[in-house]
């Protein structure tokens, strides 16, 4: 019998996003209905209701999350009902180009569930990042699901399905930070912040995070950030030179996604260094600069999707890390909210001061 749930959902383009009813039909093969327990509000559910990833609208947004499964379709043997799981939208598919070459976090054809969510009226929703968990209990496919150990706190470990991962994986996945690198953090959201957390963890030496909000200098000083750049009073390339001994981080992760963000951290690195795009960029965005320069510093430009992780492998691993005290994961969560907060957190999110609101269901 399909079950309704309270979900959040966004109508159009900039409108305020409401709790609706949500209809959530039984799982079908290769599907999971997933009780969720809590969901990180990240900037793309915000990108999301501005319009800036497509115009699919009504959206079921929220895509970082953990929860209880609760029912299961046919064919699905890699969870069963009573699994706690974090939610991922990188199920990869083991068939394509990039899996068989064996670069599953390539995947071309990643799963989602086949049926839709849909409002009372019948109306299709488009879950964000094909999982919707700003919801009751929501419809994945199976392999969105991965299982971690249940006595590991929703709130922290849902982080890692999406911006926590994210960031966590542009410094070691994408930026190969290495020991003793130095590495440079431009926007310290969420992202950012998980970003020099990484850079920790990944051992490198010199970490600068970069912002405007002293709020979030300090968490990324509490993360791992060994020096602070103000960048409303200070020019963050010079900054960031002056810091490396004048030479530039050996890798600067830009997490904010915008043309002058990108072009401090093209110029605050060192030659043949590398920059790792994570923030994502609206359609209307262009980037101009001298093409000589791209040639005559050497070294690597490349943008993170998803921290490049493979949640099979990654996800279980940083629950570990957590569990054993090694990353703080509670330190991203700076207030737990309703269901019905979200919109207030998308205001809290342009207004600062917080890291991540969680939603607790
Ligand atoms: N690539 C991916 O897979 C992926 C995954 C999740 C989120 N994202 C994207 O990452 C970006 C960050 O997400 P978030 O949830 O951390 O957002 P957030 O709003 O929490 O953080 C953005 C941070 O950037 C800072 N900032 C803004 N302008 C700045 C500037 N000019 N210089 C320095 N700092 C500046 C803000 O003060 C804020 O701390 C978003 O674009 C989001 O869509 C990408
Ligand atoms: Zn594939
Ligand atoms: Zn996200």
């Amino acid at each position: 019998m399909p079950q309704t749930v309270r979900g959040v959902v966004a109508r159009a383009k900039g409108a305020p996003v409401g709790v609706e009813t949500v209809v959530i039909p039984d799982p079908g093969p290769g599907e999971v209905v997933v009780d969720v327990a809590a969901c990180g509000v990240c900037h793309t559910d915000l990108h999301y209701r501005e319009g800036g990833i497509n115009d699919e609208f009504p959206f079921l947004l929220g895509h970082e999350a953990a929860g209880t499964v609760e029912s299961v379709g046919d064919a699905v043997t890699a969870v069963q009902p009573g699994d706690y799981v974090v939610l991922n939208w990188r199920a990869v598919c083991g068939q394509c180009r990039a899996c068989l070459r064996g670069r599953p976090w390539s995947c071309f054809n990643t799963h989602n569930a086949a049926q839709k969510m849909t409002l009372e009226d019948g109306t299709e929703l488009s879950p964000a990042l094909g999982i919707g968990a700003f919801a009751d209990k929501t419809l994945v496919a199976a392999g969105q699901c991965t299982k971690v150990d249940p006595t590991a706190a929703a709130a922290a470990v849902g982080l890692l399905g999406c911006g926590v991962m994210a960031g966590l994986g542009a410094a070691i996945n994408t930026g190969n930070v290495g020991r003793g690198d130095s590495v440079a953090v431009i926007g310290c959201g969420g992202v950012g912040s998980a970003a020099i957390a990484g850079a920790r963890l990944a051992g490198a030496g010199t970490i600068i995070a970069v912002d405007v909000d002293p709020q979030k200098l300090q968490w990324a000083t509490g993360l791992g950030a060994t020096a602070t750049v103000d960048a409303r009073d200070s020019d963050p390339v010079e900054a960031i030179q002056v810091l490396t001994g004048g030479f530039g981080a050996d890798v600067v992760i830009d997490a904010v996604g915008r043309p002058e963000t990108w072009k401090q951290a093209f110029y605050a690195r060192d030659l043949a260094g590398t920059v790792v795009l994570v923030g994502v960029p609206t359609p209307d965005m262009r980037l101009e600069m001298p093409f000589l320069d791209f040639f005559s510093r050497g070294g690597s430009l490349k943008s993170s999707w998803y921290g490049d992780c493979l949640p099979s492998r990654d996800i279980p691993m940083l629950v570990d890390l957590y569990q054993q005290g090694r990353l703080d994961l509670d330190a991203f969560v700076t207030e737990r909210i309703g269901i019905d907060d979200v919109e207030g957190a998308f205001d809290k999110m342009h207004a600062g001061g917080v890291l991540r609101s969680v939603v607790e269901l």
